[in-house]
């Protein structure tokens, strides 16, 4: 019950260095001095943004959308509300060649206004202040449910490493995972299908180590306990380069508080000690919420396909997370869908909008989309919930056909219909 040591309980670093080296299988062990304990992905974006970046020195946060957006108060708060910008996604994950383009219109604006320093942070030897910051959620996106391909994950490293950015990456849903196909029985994984952001960054080139560059490396990983044990223990973990690690257990309120979480820290180091967390996520999440999700897509293949609704990338072999994102046919808007699966249907479902990034929705606007939640209802709950928000697309479908049929002009005889749509 005394202050923790700055970057956390020393048998959870080194429980969690030792579980993450079995799952995601580096070449190397992870070490523990890789690792810091937070307070949960939220608090520690929050202590990232502190320690590594500067409100003007840093030209923009670059956040690939649609995006979790209780992010985007975290950003507001370090000073970025002007900065936020969006990166839209294609079937691969984020589109690389619109960032490197867009990244080097921003690197074009600092230099004719000669922001070539940090302007509130001074030097302090265990920081850096980085010029760009890139979030993303890589793995089972929340909300897009989309994977980044590797080759997409090695190409932000190299970009990351030419315009000194941070990639910030919530990977917070990587161990809730099982195969994409509706019929396997088994669905426990035990190994991560792709490495992180942050493990690209350890390996790709040299490295975080490699000639030249100076060893904070351009990747921090949020992990978290809040979807594989509970969100009220407020305990996850930040991995990036032993410097990158270090320098984020040394935000002032944890060199004042000591380590966040430092109670619940110890509980969690206990049952990953005894093998209790990974046979539970092994044995009881994996199974369960595949068995979630097999009920849901068999529903949605059943109901929302055949009236034209899409979902992203259906060709994988590994799926995961939470969360399934349904592209409505057009010109049906998600805000609609969802007042109205809310009023009629008592059905809540999350309209695309509000994933968008505050003030720039040009390349990335989601107005035709909804992300719907396979997580949270019991298994024999969710092909009733998919019946039910097909009536209601079914339903302003329907209602716009009536529309259209009673404006549609008379087409006389030798003209086209075309000529009038
Ligand atoms: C992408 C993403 N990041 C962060 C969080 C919050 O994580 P934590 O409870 O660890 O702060 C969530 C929870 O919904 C999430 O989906």
């Amino acid at each position: 019950m005394l202050y923790g040591p700055d970057p956390g309980d020393d048998r959870l670093r080194k429980h969690v260095a030792s579980w993450l080296t079995g799952f995601y299988q580096p070449s190397d062990p992870i070490k523990e001095a890789r690792i810091t304990i937070t307070g949960g992905a939220s608090q520690n974006l929050a202590c990232l943004l502190q320690v590594f970046t500067d409100p003007v020195y840093t030209r923009n946060v670059w956040i690939v959308a649609p995006a979790y957006m209780l992010a985007f108060r975290i950003f507001d708060d370090s000073g970025f509300q002007t900065k936020l910008r969006a990166v839209p996604e294609d079937h691969g994950g984020i589109d690389i060649d619109f960032l490197k383009r867009e990244i080097r219109k921003s690197e074009d604006k600092a230099i004719s206004e000669e922001n070539n320093e940090p302007k509130f942070k001074g030097t302090r030897p265990w920081a850096k202040v980085y010029r760009h910051v890139i979030y993303a959620v890589p793995t089972f996106s929340n909300p897009s449910f989309k994977t980044m391909t590797l080759n997409r994950r090695e190409a932000l490293v190299r970009l990351a490493r030419d315009y000194d950015a941070l990639v910030i990456t919530d990977d917070v849903y990587d161990f809730l995972q099982w195969p994409a196909s509706l019929e396997t029985k088994t669905l426990s994984l035990d190994k991560a299908i792709l490495p992180r952001i942050v493990d690209v960054d350890r390996y790709l080139d040299g490295g975080t180590d490699r000639q030249g560059a100076d060893g904070f490396g351009n990747a921090a990983s949020n992990g978290s306990f809040s979807k594989i044990c509970g969100p009220g223990l407020r305990t996850g973990w930040c991995e990036g380069s032993e410097k990158l690690a270090f320098g984020v257990s040394q935000t002032g309120s944890t060199r004042s508080g000591g380590a966040p979480s430092q109670l619940t820290a110890t509980f969690l180091a206990e049952t990953l000690e005894s093998g209790e967390l990974q046979n539970h996520v092994l044995n009881t999440l994996q199974p369960a919420f595949g068995k979630r999700y097999q009920k849901i897509v068999q529903a949605i293949n059943k109901e929302l396909i055949p009236l034209g609704v899409g979902v992203p990338q259906t060709d994988r072999d590994v799926v995961g997370g939470y969360f399934i994102w349904l592209t409505l046919p057009r010109p049906l808007k998600g805000a609609v869908v969802t007042q109205r699966a809310k009023e009629d249907e008592n059905l809540v479902v999350a309209p695309g909008e509000i994933f968008e990034v505050p003030g720039d929705n040009e390349h990335a606007s989601f107005s035709h989309d909804l992300r719907i939640c396979f997580a949270w209802e019991e298994e024999d709950m969710l092909a009733e919930g998919i019946e039910r928000l097909a009536r209601v697309i079914r339903g302003l479908q329907n209602e716009q056909d009536k529309a259209s049929e009673a404006t549609r002009p008379q087409v006389a005889e030798g003209e086209s219909v075309k000529d009038f749509w």
